[in-house]
């Protein structure tokens, strides 16, 4: 599975740092939502779904977590801790995340409203979408 992990321009000086995110420049799709986990408590396991058409862009913006990529053939870990690096989550992906610092703020954009039907939320299910099977959405 190919990750796409985007280094993202800090415009630092002697005041500290900044990051600009930008549509269709340094994220990849037209930014339609933006929300972020944080004070997630100790030993918690998130998302654990997958999007039927959802793209999202992944920043840990302060603190760490582990992320679990798997497209239905292969499962890929991550470690998030740098607010310069957006991970891409695209549409028909798991994702999990876990061991989460307890100052974590984890940041996640989106090219698309919520939408609850764009979830797969069963893994057999998933899995059974992802390798090519007949399910019914
Ligand atoms: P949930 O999908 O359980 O979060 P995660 O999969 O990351 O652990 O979402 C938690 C709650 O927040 C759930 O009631 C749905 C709601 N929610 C929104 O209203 N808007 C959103 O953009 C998201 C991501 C969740």
């Amino acid at each position: 599975m190919e990750i796409e992990l985007v280094q993202l321009q800090t415009h630092g000086d002697d005041r500290g740092a900044l990051i600009s995110l930008e549509d269709q420049r340094n994220v990849p799709f037209e930014i339609k939502r933006v929300y972020y986990l944080f004070s997630t408590k100790e030993g918690i396991r998130r998302g654990l779904h997958a999007h039927r058409n959802l793209r999202q862009m992944v920043i840990a913006v302060r603190g760490q977590c582990r992320f679990l990529l798997d497209d239905g053939k292969e499962r890929v870990e991550l470690f998030l801790d740098n607010p310069a690096q957006g991970l891409l989550v695209e549409s028909m992906t798991w994702r999990e995340m876990y061991d989460f610092s307890p100052d974590c703020v984890l940041m996640v954009l989106a090219n698309e409203h919520y939408n609850e039907s764009d979830y797969i939320r069963d893994y057999k299910e998933f899995l059974e979408i992802a390798n090519g099977g007949s399910h019914a959405n």
